[in-house]
C-alpha cells in the first residue's frame, strides 16, 4: 500500500485522538499525519492515499479550520487518489444533527467518485444525520462522548477496509 496523507481538524483534540489511534491501527510508519491548521494544499497533494477527520459543530458546521480550508481542495486532481473520511461527533447531545460535519465534509468534496471507507449506520442512536447517505454513512463514525469504548474496535474494522481500498 502507498503511503497515506491523514489530514484531521480538532478543537478540543477528540479527532486528533481518533487520528493517532486510525495511524497506529494502519502500521504507522505508513501514515503521516497533519493538523489541518498547519497543512498546505501541496501536503495534501504528496498522497494518493488520503484520510480527512473533522468533528461536527452548530447547524452542519465542519470543524473550523476545514471550513477554511476546504474550498482549496478545487485545485486537486482527485482523479487518481482514493479518499477516506471519518467524523467525530455526539448522539446523545445533538441527535438531530449528528456527526453533520462528516455529512458536510462529504459533500463540499470537488470528486466524490474516489471515496471510500463508508460505515455501517447500526449500533448509532440518532434521528438525523447529513452524514448518512443510501442507507451507510460516507466514513467511520466514532462517538467519543457515549461510545468511547467501542472506538477502538470501530477503527480496527475500519482499517481493515481501508487496506483493501486503498491503493
Ligand atoms: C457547540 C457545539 C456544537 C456541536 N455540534 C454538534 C453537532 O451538531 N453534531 C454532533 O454530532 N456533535 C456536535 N458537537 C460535538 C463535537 O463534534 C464533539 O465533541 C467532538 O468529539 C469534538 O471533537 P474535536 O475536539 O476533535 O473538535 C458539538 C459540540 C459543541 C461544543
Amino acid at each position: 500500500m502507498e503511503a497515506i496523507g491523514l489530514f484531521y481538524g480538532s478543537t478540543h483534540g477528540m479527532t486528533e485522538k481518533a487520528a493517532m489511534k486510525i495511524k497506529k491501527a494502519l502500521g504507522g510508519t505508513i501514515v503521516d499525519v497533519y493538523d489541518l491548521k498547519n497543512a498546505s494544499i501541496e501536503d495534501i497533494q504528496k498522497y494518493n492515499n488520503l484520510i480527512f477527520g473533522t468533528s461536527a459543530w452548530g447547524i452542519g458546521e465542519m470543524q473550523d479550520d476545514w471550513e477554511l480550508f476546504v474550498d482549496n481542495l478545487s485545485v486537486v486532481d482527485f482523479s487518481d487518489r482514493k479518499v477516506a473520511l471519518y467524523g467525530l461527533g455526539d448522539q446523545m447531545e445533538y441527535p438531530e444533527s449528528f456527526v453533520d460535519g462528516l455529512g458536510t465534509l462529504y459533500c463540499r468534496l470537488p470528486d466524490k467518485s474516489r471515496v471510500v471507507g463508508s460505515w455501517p449506520v447500526e449500533g448509532y442512536n440518532y434521528y438525523f444525520s447529513l452524514a448518512e447517505k443510501d442507507g451507510a454513512f460516507v466514513g467511520l463514525v466514532l462517538d467519543d462522548h457515549n461510545q468511547a469504548d467501542l472506538s477502538e474496535k470501530r477503527i480496527a474494522e475500519w482499517v481493515k477496509q481501508l487496506k483493501k481500498e486503498f491503493k
